[in-house]
């Protein structure tokens, strides 16, 4: 017998098509339905890329207008979704209140589907469903780090879009322009990058024919671990750790000595750098500029070029992501649920797409446990019997 190939963790492994987004780690290079990443981060708003995402072109001046009001009319949350945030512990981490929450609407929205084949629901429902989570996950965000802070809660202003609006519902301050521009760059930077680990657990939950919001609570679970989206948060636990730019080189010493892995850095997919990096360091310079924190770009640059010389491991998006949304003023634990609350347009245009043209996903397994062995005393029920001669008398002829 041949033995079978195995690609752990699907390492190379082409699973399907997709027509969002293209990676490309040859050219180091990230493309949203064909256009650069930096592109859209450059010029456009997290809405305009939410609508490419989801519909293959970017709106025109009227599609963009009609995404921004439904986003406006779907900000608020609903009493249940609060109450069931409020009975949990104050101290829950973030991502746990985030994926709870969004169970919780998923459970609202869907009630009375008695018929689980129904589950599914139409395109058109997803989309909506889409755009649904998209205008609630700033709200649950800022409403959990309120919680935790003991402040009160904050109506959503129509007078804002998406990002400032973000912005306003945390701090509860009129958002800068410049601190506005930088975090929609972040948001569209998060929005998509391919059949990821998270974006992958969508799409499998979605092949079974299950609805969009148990997907995306599957995403939200995988986004979780630090290998994946909750690097952004270490990050800021490393840069807590180190404390200076000058404490690096014994730092770095002995995180190496111990086998450490810096998180920040690697990717499995790039390994000459994450296209996105660039971008979103210009945005976290703008940001220590604008803070006038530059020790923050002083440690950044340091462990940066500390890491690479040693190892020649290059940093991810979450490397400055994480000291930008510091320097905003994010708790460090919702680091990863404003991931979530990017990544929701990316997953939600994956789960459209697997549903367009599903099959259900379902890969094999080598066994290498112990040989087969039987119960003392069974003895084979007569169908049983019947069923294995009938599979004997097949395979002898
Ligand atoms: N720090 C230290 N060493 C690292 C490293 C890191 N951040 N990333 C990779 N390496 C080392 C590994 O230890 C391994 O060394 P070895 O061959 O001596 O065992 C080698 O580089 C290959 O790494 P591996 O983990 O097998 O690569 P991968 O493609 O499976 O992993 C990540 C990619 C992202 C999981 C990995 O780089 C990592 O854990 N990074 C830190 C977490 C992070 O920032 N995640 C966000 C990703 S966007």
């Amino acid at each position: 017998m041949t033995e079978p190939d195995i690609r752990k963790g699907l390492a190379g492994v082409v699973v399907d098509t997709t027509a969002i987004s293209k990676v490309n780690p040859e050219t180091n290079s990230l493309l949203y339905r064909g256009y650069p990443v930096q592109e859209l981060a450059a010029t456009q708003s997290f809405e305009a890329v939410a609508h490419l995402l989801w519909h293959g072109e970017l709106p025109d001046a009227a599609q963009l207008a009609e995404l921004r009001a439904t986003e406006r009319a779907h900000r608020a949350l609903a009493p249940q979704v609060k109450a069931v945030i409020d009975g949990l512990p104050v101290d829950s981490h973030p991502m746990d209140e985030v994926r709870t929450a969004v169970s919780a609407i998923g459970a609202i929205e869907t009630a009375g589907t008695t018929n689980v084949l129904d589950a599914v629901g139409t395109p058109e429902q997803n989309l909506e469903r889409s755009l649904q989570l998209f205008a609630a996950l700033p709200a649950i965000v800022a409403y959990g780090q309120r919680r935790r802070r003991g402040l009160d809660a904050l109506e959503s202003r129509d007078d804002l879009d998406y990002a400032a609006n973000f912005l306003w519902l945390t701090f509860g301050e009129e958002p800068d322009p410049v601190v506005v521009a930088e975090f929609n760059r972040s948001m569209i930077l998060y929005a998509e990058h391919s059949f990821n680990a998270s974006t992958f657990t969508a799409r499998v939950i979605t092949s079974t024919l299950s609805d969009l919001y148990s997907a995306v609570v599957g995403a939200i679970g995988a986004l979780k671990g630090p290998l994946h989206g909750g690097a952004n948060e270490a990050v800021l636990h490393i840069f807590d750790e180190i404390g200076s730019a000058d404490n690096v080189v014994p730092w770095l010493d002995k995180a190496l000595a111990e086998k450490r892995k810096i998180m920040g850095f690697g990717h499995r997919v790039y390994k000459r750098g994450d296209s996105r990096v660039p971008t979103m360091k210009s945005a976290l310079d703008r940001l220590v500029e604008h803070y006038d924190r530059p020790e923050v770009a002083e440690l950044y640059s340091r462990l940066e070029e500390e890491f690479v010389s040693r190892k020649g491991i290059y940093p991810n998006l979450d490397y400055p992501s994480g000291p930008a949304y510091n320097l905003i003023g994010f708790d460090t634990v919702t680091f990863t649920p404003l991931f979530v609350a990017a990544r929701i347009t990316g997953w939600t245009a994956h789960i459209i797409e697997q549903q367009a043209s599903n099959a259900l996903i379902r890969p094999l397994s080598a066994y290498d446990g112990v040989d087969e062995r039987h119960i003392d005393g069974y003895v084979p029920t007569e169908a049983e019997r019947a069923a294995a001669e009938r599979l004997e008398e097949n395979a002898a002829g």
